[in-house]
């Protein structure tokens, strides 16, 4: 049976889709400084020094792999995106941006394509996954978080970022904003799978994004009494987990109540977690998200209050308390028109997902490709392209960097 050729972005994603699957949960499960993830940074790694790019992982553990062969690195043309993954996610989302990276990158070589120098940019933990805040990478390389705020960031298992980092040999004390990398970035592109239907009604493989929906997430913790579940009386429980189960319906209640709003419980973790024990604390994590901020925050007030009413309703009480927040950002117009320009016929789409390239917008002009994705569904492991839409993103992507260049 013949696979993929090795040169295209189906041939470099075909290796390594054994890397970080995910056997009960179905899709990959790749977190950030896991085995999985760290060797899709050595796949990426290799791959650059193949190609005789430069290599070099900054403070905050973003991989640079640079073409200048001038040996400049100012107003240089980026791309990139991410290879952590949510848990049981897709194999496309963040992957699909590296590989078409490197596609386009040969097709420039190979084109001769000189002028502005270029890099590939790969940056950790974009899910937030595993730490909780969502593009830690690029907040922390623009100074979008406090470094002490990052190193403390705990995992599920209590294992904080600054362990992880020393674990995996990297030094959590240099981590920070970091104004030379950062200064070295003329424009931003990254190609990414579409996490939605857009593309599937256009009919259309690729589209230049407009806007990344605002979004954040917030956790709350419901504390009541724990106890046992065979010889405490129905009367006499303060559980919170009856309060959690509330919240998660009065969420969609109150979101549903707001047009355009998308609020999510997608996780919960009673403590201590027994089948024959009443939780003393539930801590579950919601997502908000809208397009006008200001009623974003007032859907998330609307639900703390309403998690307050669940909990005294138990004889419980709530505590909320925001984790990240990304404002609604737009992208670059004037890069954006280039980009419709380069691609002629190819649509104009929002995405309700986040990414790096908007934590980059705030600092560089940014811009974004998006790729069909067959089965409309990102984030679960029927995520999808198909091989013909990934060569044609690839061939986008180059044309838009050569364009730039
Ligand atoms: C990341 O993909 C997000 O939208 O949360
Ligand atoms: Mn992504
Ligand atoms: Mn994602």
């Amino acid at each position: 049976m013949s696979g993929p050729r090795p040169d295209t972005v189906s041939g470099l994603l075909a290796e390594i889709a054994d890397i970080g699957r995910d056997p009960v949960r179905g899709g990959y499960s790749r977190p950030v400084l896991s085995g999985a993830e760290l060797s899709l940074r050595e796949w990426f790694v290799a791959h650059a020094d193949k190609r005789g790019l430069e290599v070099t992982t900054d403070r905050n553990g973003v991989i640079w792999a640079w073409h200048a062969p001038d040996g400049s690195y100012a107003d240089a043309v980026v791309t990139g995106s991410h290879l952590d993954s949510v848990p049981g996610g897709g194999a496309y989302d963040g992957p699909l941006g590296v590989a078409s990276a490197l596609v386009a990158f040969d097709r420039l070589a190979a084109a001769g394509v000189g002028g502005r120098p270029r890099a590939i940019a790969v940056f950790p933990e974009e899910e937030g996954s595993r730490f909780g805040v969502a593009c830690l990478g690029s907040r922390l390389l623009t100074g979008a978080i406090d470094p002490a705020r990052a190193l403390a960031l705990a995992d599920p298992d209590g294992r904080t970022f600054a362990e992880a980092l020393r674990a995996a040999g990297a030094t959590p004390e240099h981590l920070g904003p970091d104004p030379e990398a950062l200064g070295r970035i003329g424009a931003f592109v990254e190609l990414h799978v579409e996490q939605g239907r857009g593309l599937i009604d256009l009919g259309q493989p690729v589209a230049v994004g407009s806007s990344i929906l605002g979004h954040g997430r917030w956790r709350v913790t419901l504390s009541g009494a724990g106890n046992h579940a065979g010889t405490t009386l129905m009367s006499d429980r303060r559980d919170p987990m009856v309060a959690a189960g509330a919240l998660v319906v009065g969420v969609r209640r109150l979101a549903r109540e707001v047009p355009e709003a998308r609020a999510t419980v997608g996780r919960l973790v009673p403590t201590p977690g027994g089948t024959n024990v009443i939780a003393s604390r539930v801590d579950l994590w919601l997502d908000v998200r809208h397009h006008d901020d200001a009623t974003t925050l007032a859907l998330v007030e609307r639900i703390r209050q309403e998690a307050e009413l669940a909990a005294a309703e138990e004889g419980c009480s709530a505590v909320m308390v925001e984790e990240s927040f990304s404002a609604t950002v737009d992208f670059d117009a004037g890069l954006r028109d280039e980009l419709c320009e380069v691609l002629p016929g190819a649509p104009v789409l929002a995405t309700g997902a986040g990414h790096d390239a908007g934590v980059l917008k705030a600092h560089v002009p940014t811009a974004m490709l998006f790729v069909r994705n067959p089965t409309g569904v990102s984030h679960a492991p029927d995520e999808a392209v198909e091989d013909a839409d990934a060569e044609h993103g690839a061939l986008a992507l180059a044309r838009t960097l050569e364009h730039l260049a």
